[in-house]
């Protein structure tokens, strides 16, 4: 038998900056984070007056009732359809213990470059992951199907994309879910969906899904748009069967009270957050400029990040912590992405960009 030592030296710990240390190393006061994907606007203003801490001896109540309902309004879909968890992380990291077998010899079907987590769970769970090479950024859903066999039991979608940031349309999402097996589960991770098809369409979207297949599990969170990274709160949609495996299997109750109420205050506000996405699209905008100008290579994003070709990620990426503080994410040796940040930061991204490549 291989030793519990040995059993997982092949999971790799996230490689994560610490922005003090960062700021201490290279001596700036402040660093500038774009790193992580998080929404650098602050949540709507409706978030700070939500939050009351009363009653913290108590527990939250079973099936978060308020958001729960709040969610099952806008979406018009049944309330029995949604679960919560402490981010999204936290489901996807449930799915292949839940739906992939090892001693059935499953395997996942996923994207060569996406989200790692659901791979990060298969691999400890011993079970088998194929891949599937992306189009030129895009998640080639002809292929996804191609890679299935007769021990595929689970298939992950990440729409936008991430890191990539591009994008299927609803249009061929459907038509790759008609053409699944109905035994496969399909997960939709729409981290980035508001920003990619604006909160309207996304949600109705996701209604015409949920409605038609029974085999679908869409994950959305509150941590991107939503600018609530720090409560950790994420949910998924899904049929009442799947929905109830995870009450089963999993906490009763997964989410503390206190980001519940954010999260209800935040859903609340469509007006607040159709101006980021606005905002986030004109930023978008000034990046493609600056690249265009600068002759790099780059995919047009959905999500709140860009993703740009360099020569050597390693000195860029050196180049912008040490001069300007800016911590970006390497995802490639000539490949790097950059949250979008607020104006003043993405003028200083631009600016560094300009100085570099002259
Ligand atoms: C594609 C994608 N899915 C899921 C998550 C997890 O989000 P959270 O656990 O904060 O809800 C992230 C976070 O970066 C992500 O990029």
């Amino acid at each position: 038998m291989i030793s519990l030592k040995r059993r997982f030296s092949n999971l790799k710990e996230a490689n994560l900056p610490n922005s003090k240390e960062t700021a201490k190393k290279y001596g700036h006061k402040e660093i500038i984070k774009l790193f992580y994907n998080e929404n650098k606007y602050l949540p709507s203003p409706k978030v700070r007056e939500s939050i009351k801490i009363n009653s913290p001896n108590i527990y939250p109540e079973y099936k978060e009732p308020m958001l729960i309902e709040k969610l099952s309004d806008v979406f018009q879909i049944d309330s029995s359809y949604f679960y919560f968890s402490n981010g999204s992380d936290a489901i996807l990291d449930c799915i292949p213990t839940l739906f992939a077998s090892k001693t059935n010899k499953n395997n996942i079907v996923l994207p060569e470059l996406t989200f790692g987590r659901i791979e990060t769970t298969a691999l400890v769970n011993d079970i088998e992951v194929k891949k599937v090479q992306l189009d030129d950024g895009l998640i080639n859903l002809d292929k996804m199907l191609e890679a299935i066999d007769s021990k595929t039991s689970i298939i992950y979608v990440v729409n936008p994309n991430m890191p990539t940031g591009k994008l299927n349309s609803h249009e061929n999402i459907i038509n790759f879910l008609e053409n699944v097996p109905n035994n496969i589960l399909v997960v939709i991770d729409e981290a980035y969906g508001e920003y990619a098809f604006g909160i309207k369409e996304n949600y109705e979207n996701n209604k015409e899904i949920i409605d038609k297949f029974d085999n679908v599990i869409i994950t959305h969170t509150f941590s991107k748009l939503y600018a609530l990274a720090s409560f950790r709160v994420g949910y998924m949609i899904s049929r009442p069967y799947i929905v109830n495996l995870f009450r089963k299997a999993y906490q009763y109750l997964p989410i503390n009270k206190y980001s519940l109420q954010a999260a209800l205050a935040a859903f609340s506000d469509k007006n607040y957050y159709d101006q980021i996405v606005k905002k986030n699209n004109e930023e978008k905008e000034k990046y493609y400029a600056t690249f265009e100008e600068l002759k790099i290579k780059y995919y047009k994003s959905f999500g709140n990040f860009v993703y740009l070709f360099v020569d050597d990620n390693k000195s860029f990426e050196e180049f912008l912590v040490s001069k300007y503080g800016v911590l970006i994410r390497s995802i490639r040796n000539n490949a790097i992405r950059i949250t979008i940040g607020t104006p003043e930061e993405n003028d200083i991204v631009i600016k560094a960009l300009k100085e570099y490549y002259v």
